[in-house]
């Protein structure tokens, strides 16, 4: 086997045996709880799927990073990240940029990481998110595919997606997580309005497409959603709590634009 094709097996177990145990373990050997913060497996298949669908067809040549990530938590997301870079031949030394400014899981997280050998492919930088991302901007990286999941705070979220969009081309895609959560329904009808992004899904042979995922089963209870707009234009995209909006055009607004998005 390759090298890759062992990290890649590795990765996955560390994935399985997390899952099965529903814990982490912190650097002091305590067992924590992935309950209530870390993403579901399906929703990491389901980046992992888009990862896929993003890079596949890319050349490979660009440096890293080609992922940001905002959030690490238990690391289960990064993961599933960093399997999509993996099967896809990118496996650069800091590929994945991560900001999470807080250590709250005790190095759980890193140490997730470096059992399932893809510490290397993960730069994590203990800091706020704008910070990193203002730093990549002035620094010009340009990144394929952001995963969101930081502060939950409209504002947070929406400072999170301005960095991103000046570092993704058109064609690079934005994962917003937790659409369950009015915040986050509304920065996805910002971007869909007022920005050029439109909503896609990942097909089941990893092609990413601009159309709804089968099953509306797997999005948002319809009960949770506060926007009638949202419920007609992007509930039926949501698929594990999980919105991908690729970008179709760079900055082109008159200086006084303004769509009225929320009704
Ligand atoms: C819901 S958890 C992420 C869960 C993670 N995706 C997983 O699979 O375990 C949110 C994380 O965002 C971090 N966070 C909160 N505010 C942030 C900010 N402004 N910038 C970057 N990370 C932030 C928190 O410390 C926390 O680890």
């Amino acid at each position: 086997m390759s090298q890759v094709a062992d990290i890649l097996e590795t990765c996955a177990d560390a994935i399985e045996q997390t899952h099965a145990d529903g814990t982490i373990v912190t650097r002091a050997g305590d067992l924590r709880s992935i309950r209530d913060f870390a993403i579901p497996r399906p929703c990491g298949a389901l980046l992992e799927r888009a990862v896929v669908a993003t890079f596949d067809s890319e050349p490979k040549n660009t440096s890293a990073p080609h992922v940001v990530e905002i959030g690490l938590g238990s690391g289960l997301a990064t993961l599933h990240l960093a399997r999509g870079l993996l099967r896809c031949g990118i496996s650069a030394p800091g590929a994945i940029r991560n900001a999470d400014p807080g250590d709250y899981l005790d190095g759980a997280g890193e140490l997730l990481l470096e059992r399932a050998d893809v510490a290397d492919l993960v730069d994590l930088r203990r800091e706020y998110s704008h910070t990193m991302l203002a730093d990549l901007e002035r620094e010009e990286h340009a990144v394929r595919f952001a995963f969101i999941d930081g502060a939950h705070l409209f504002d947070t979220a929406l400072v999170d997606a301005f960095l991103v969009d000046k570092l993704l081309p058109v064609g690079g895609v934005i994962a917003l997580h937790d659409l369950w959560m009015p915040a986050l329904q509304t920065l996805a009808l910002f971007l869909t309005t007022n920005r050029a992004y439109e909503p896609v899904t990942v097909t089941a042979n990893e092609q990413l497409v601009a159309g709804p995922c089968e099953s509306e089963k797997r999005g948002v209870d319809p009960d949770r959603v506060v926007s009638t707009r949202f419920k007609r234009d992007l509930l039926s995209y949501v698929d594990w709590h999980t919105l991908l909006l690729r970008k179709t055009e760079h900055e082109s607004r008159a200086w006084d634009h303004f769509a009225p998005f929320w009704e």
